[in-house]
């Protein structure tokens, strides 16, 4: 089998290549990347030398596709992958449309001419941040948790959110340019007859991400505690009190081995898949975890809310294990200590990471 990974360079695309080709190494890897997240040039070595052929190419050019072999499949992890993308003054909102929906367009072209299947990495940013942000939630021990005795939206229950939780705006630029391209992915698909299978991310984590507050939470609180750099709670009292889950990205193999299988189907074409409860902690309780690996370091808090934060946010990812026997295979614990190790060896990660 041939694939094409987008955004091979950045974190998710080379954890992924990697993963997949030690479990199949008879596997063909193409891989595209206009290097343009800063860090992601550090990859091209090792996945060259693990023998995969890198095209240095922009999703935005039509023409830069016209020189890629046809392959089976497509694996779409390039983006501009951060809810603050378009409104934090790094990069505009037209520019943020033209990388993630106008470069979904053009490899949805390119599947088109193959006929080569789909698969887009989406976002749980997809989901309604007032709905989200209107749920209450009450801090037990260090961390929020949702308020008993509440009537819940559609799709929440305290085992995270499904995919039937509302979409409705805002859902932030980034959020609507996945939203957008999962519709559009899956009218080709249908129209053009090839496969397409939406993954809906929430926080994936694990060594050589590059870290900074807005995207990678996990890498760079680990990366900053290490190192001894300023951090803060923000939103929320400041305490830290907010929760996300976490996966790692080689636990996508399995899930992307069975979609790409000849003939595959399932119920459902749009799936979660994060790490649920179990792999689920606050911000303090990760500091806590920090404390008790690197030493004391003080974190300051700043209650003020920012836009597009959200309390709690765990994914709720049963449909994957319904649809393909999927469950995350990595334990929290073990990627907390997989990137503490990686910060350690890498004491300038921030800096090649692009946080000041
Ligand atoms: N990291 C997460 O927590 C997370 C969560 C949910 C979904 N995702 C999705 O997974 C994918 C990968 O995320 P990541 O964390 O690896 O991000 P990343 O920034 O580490 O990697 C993205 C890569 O895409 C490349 N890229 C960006 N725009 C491009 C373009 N126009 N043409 C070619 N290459 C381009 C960048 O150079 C970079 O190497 C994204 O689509 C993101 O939306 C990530």
């Amino acid at each position: 089998m041939k694939v094409l990974i987008t955004g091979i360079c950045g974190f998710v695309g080379s954890t992924l290549a990697k993963s997949w080709l030690e479990t199949d190494p008879g596997l063909t890897i193409y891989g595209l990347d206009n290097l343009i997240r800063q860090g992601s040039e550090a990859n091209r070595t090792s996945l060259r030398k693990s023998g995969i052929r890198l095209f240095h190419g922009d999703l935005r050019m039509p023409s830069d596709f016209e020189t890629l072999p046809p392959v089976d499949w497509v694996i779409d992890a390039a983006a501009s992958p951060s809810v603050l993308a378009g409104v934090d003054g790094r990069t505009s909102s037209r520019q943020v449309v033209e990388h993630n929906l106008a470069g979904t367009v053009n490899i949805l072209e390119y599947c088109k001419r193959h006929g080569a299947g789909f698969i887009l990495l989406s976002t749980s940013r997809v989901y309604s941040i007032t709905t989200l942000a209107g749920v209450a939630v009450e801090p037990v021990g260090e961390a929020f948790r949702l308020s008993p005795g509440q009537m819940l939206p559609p799709g929440l229950s305290a085992a995270g959110i499904s995919e039937n939780f509302s979409t409705g705006s805002p859902i932030s630029l980034y959020g609507s340019t996945k939203l957008a391209s999962e519709i559009l992915a899956l009218e080709y698909g249908e129209t053009f007859g090839f496969p397409v299978w939406i993954d809906r991310c929430g926080v994936l984590a694990g060594a050589g991400q590059f870290g900074r507050p807005d995207q990678g939470i996990f890498a760079y609180w680990i990366n900053a505690y290490l190192r001894r750099k300023p951090l803060t709670y923000l939103g929320f009292g400041g305490k830290g009190h907010q929760v996300r889950d976490c996966l790692h990205p080689r636990d996508l193999v399995s899930l992307l081995t069975k979609q790409t299988a000849p003939g595959a189907t399932a119920p459902a074409r749009i799936i979660n898949v994060g790490g649920g409860e179990s792999h689920a902690m606050s911000l303090a309780e990760l500091s806590a975890w920090c404390k008790d690996r690197f030493g004391a370091h003080g974190v300051a808090g700043d209650p003020g809310i920012r836009r597009f934060d959200i309390p709690w946010l765990i994914m709720n990812a049963s449909l994957a294990g319904n649809c393909w026997a999927w469950r995350p295979q990595t334990p929290l614990q073990s990627i907390l200590e997989e990137i503490a190790q990686h910060a350690e060896k890498n004491p300038c990660w921030l800096e090649l990471s692009g946080v000041p």
